[in-house]
């Protein structure tokens, strides 16, 4: 059994002992990492959230201490009490390392058995185990680490937010199926059997109201849920650090958002941001890059080759100009040398993206080497390779299909082959850029209709309202993404305040009157008595806090995050329901054969 306190109080932490505490008698609690018995003396690495420091007992500092360290083991968690003395041996790889601590008293607060997970930087264990003992795995040092980052970043951004005159508020969590178009997790209600409660993906529809209800600047850290597949920066529930604005404009929103990005970047890793972040309007980053979200620390940008191949005898490039379509390409710098089965395998790859095929011209010293050059005339090949600005040694690579392919998979492309070529030279880089006129609408081929880009209740620009029914799929949104070396930072959106362009909004989304009012009546009903010009942004805060971190992995930022399968190893939730609670709630659960 574990000691008891007693009375005895910690008066610092391992971690934060150095040179200027040598003469002190401090009491330090924390875990065993590490114990050696060298004779006649104990060395014990100990650990707590600040750090490790060496702890000695030997029979001749206090014997009944030097007994009982004898019988510690890894993780056991103990209390000691002694000198802080100069170490003989320095250890410089250590900040504590300068000194230690004569162990007078020991306490053993509690035995720990052999942990299923070293608790080490760097750890190689699976994910599977570590998730299972994910309370172990938190006491890594590293995992401590950016779990600190993390509480820096929350408080960067409500200091900076408390400035600006921002509220935080908090908005419900059993509510109603809110606008941004995930799937949502249901939680059924047991005072209405039959009846469901859906968690917020975002609190959107709140902080419009609050708006409506005059309190100008809101803000909120909170979480969010959305049942869709999962990736390495998705999880099913996040946390958005949402704000919206009154009497304000587009402008207005990226100005405060971008100071805000500013700050924290400086507080947290002493980064500077150079304001203004550049802006690329959703249509160039489609065009060049292939992606709303483009990567712009590195080049190889995507080049439209149709005016090229206008007329030419190749069938594949006839047959997607003549269905409206476009061929375009990728020109890799020193690509020419590029064996065969390499470039096989990029074409596996784009056929990923269902591109039917990928062309390829290679560049060499010696002439064009092209499995397409038995359709091309000379000056069409030349006129390809001036388009694609492909210079001796060079490749291209080419895809011919409707433009939502090629973009696609050359926007794909682009990516690989940065990964593959190593074409990302900078690895501290933190590129910036706001994507802005996104389109306000896509068209849902499957469907048949126009969809909410964004959502139903984002503005469109003002020079574009008159093409709503006309044109829809021309008109841009005044929306705006945040991108970071490639991934959505956040978004959001100036949005509509007129009851008038609401209602033709959802004409032009396809929802009658009665289905737009039974989903967001409440709101609908807010904007008859005065509504404010508003607009917003929500930030990704896990995924700002993975580049904060410097990890590629959501899990690693989120203390009690799921699989890849939302399921929860610690807990083992999802699980069953009692009997009881399902009848309470009206519920029967319908057998599937497995
Ligand atoms: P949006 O849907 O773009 O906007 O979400 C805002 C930001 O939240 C992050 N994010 C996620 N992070 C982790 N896991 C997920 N499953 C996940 N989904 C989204 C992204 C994203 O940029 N209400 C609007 C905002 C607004 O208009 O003000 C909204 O929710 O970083
Ligand atoms: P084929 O004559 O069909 O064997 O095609 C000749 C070359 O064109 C091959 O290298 C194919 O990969 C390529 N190809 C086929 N379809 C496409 C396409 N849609 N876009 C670009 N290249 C293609």
């Amino acid at each position: 059994m574990g000691e008891a306190l007693n009375g005895v109080k910690r008066t610092i932490m391992c971690g934060d002992l150095r040179e200027s505490h040598i003469g002190n008698k401090v009491t330090v609690m924390g875990w065993v990492q590490r114990k050696r018995n060298l004779g006649g003396l104990i060395f014990i690495d100990l650990r707590d959230r600040e750090g490790i420091l060496q702890v000695v007992f030997g029979e001749a500092i206090n014997n009944e201490a030097f007994i009982k360290a004898d019988t510690v083991k890894s993780e056991y968690c103990i209390a000691v009490t002694g000198d802080i003395v100069k170490r003989e041996s320095i250890n410089e790889n250590m900040p504590t390392g300068m000194v230690e601590l004569k162990g007078e008293n020991i306490k053993i607060l509690s035995e720990s058995e052999t942990p299923p997970i070293y608790i080490k930087e760097n750890l190689d264990a699976s994910e599977a185990i570590r998730l299972k003992y994910r309370y172990l795995d938190l006491r890594r040092p590293d995992m401590q680490n950016i779990f600190k980052i993390r509480h820096r970043t929350a408080k960067a951004i409500r200091d900076f937010l408390d400035k600006e005159e921002f509220l935080e508020m908090e908005t419900p969590m059993l509510t109603k199926s809110t606008p941004e178009g995930a799937r949502d997790y249901l939680v059924p209600s047991r005072n209405y059997p039959g009846m469901f409660y859906a968690l917020p993906q975002s609190p959107q529809l709140f902080k419009q109201l609050l708006m409506v209800s005059g309190y100008d600047k809101y803000f909120q850290i909170v979480k969010c849920f959305r049942d869709e597949d999962l990736r390495a920066n998705r999880q099913p529930e996040f946390t958005q650090v949402d704000l919206e604005m009154s009497f304000v404009e587009q402008d207005d929103v990226i100005s405060l958002n971008e100071r805000l990005i500013k700050h924290v970047f400086k507080e947290v890793i002493d980064l500077d941001i150079k304001l203004p972040i550049k802006r690329m309007p959703f249509a160039e980053a489609m065009s060049k890059y292939g992606s709303d979200k483009p990567d712009l620390r590195f080049g190889m940008e995507i080049k439209n080759l149709t005016e090229a191949v206008k007329g030419c005898e190749f069938k594949v490039f006839n047959d997607a100009l003549a269905n409206g379509g476009s061929v375009r390409g990728l020109t890799v710098e020193g690509g020419a040398s590029m064996g065969r089965k390499d470039i096989d395998r990029l074409g596996e790859f784009v056929k990923t993206y269902k591109a039917k095929g990928l062309a390829w011209i290679q560049y060499k010293e010696e002439g064009i080497k092209s499995p397409i050059a038995k359709f091309l005339k000379e000056e069409e090949i030349n006129a390809i390779i001036e388009k694609a600005e492909a210079k001796v040694g060079d490749l291209i690579l080419i895809v011919a299909d409707k433009n939502s392919v090629v973009l696609q998979s050359l926007g794909a492309l682009r990516l690989e082959l940065a990964k593959k070529l190593d074409l990302i030279k900078d690895k501290n880089e933190f590129n910036f850029v706001w994507i802005t006129e996104f389109a306000l609408l896509e068209y849902n081929e499957e469907e048949g209709r126009y969809s909410a880009a964004h959502h139903p209740f984002t503005m469109p620009m003002d020079e574009d309202i008159e093409y709503l029914d006309s044109d829809p799929g021309r008109v841009r949104a005044k929306a705006y993404d945040l991108v970071l070396n490639g991934e959505e930072l956040g978004g959001g959106s100036i949005r509509i305040h007129d009851t008038k362009l609401q209602e033709k909004m959802f004409n032009v989304l396809g929802f009658t009157s009665e289905s737009a009012w039974e989903r967001f009546g409440f709101l609908l009903e807010s904007f008859k008595y005065g509504p404010p010009p508003h607009g917003g942004l929500a930030f990704g805060l896990d995924r700002m806090v993975m580049f904060l971190a410097g990890t590629d992995n959501i899990k690693d930022v989120i203390a009690f995050p799921k699989n890849q399968n939302a399921f929860c190893p610690l807990t083992e939730a999802p699980n069953v329901a009692d009997e009881k609670q399902l009848n309470e709630l009206g519920i029967e659960i319908q057998k599937t054969e497995e």
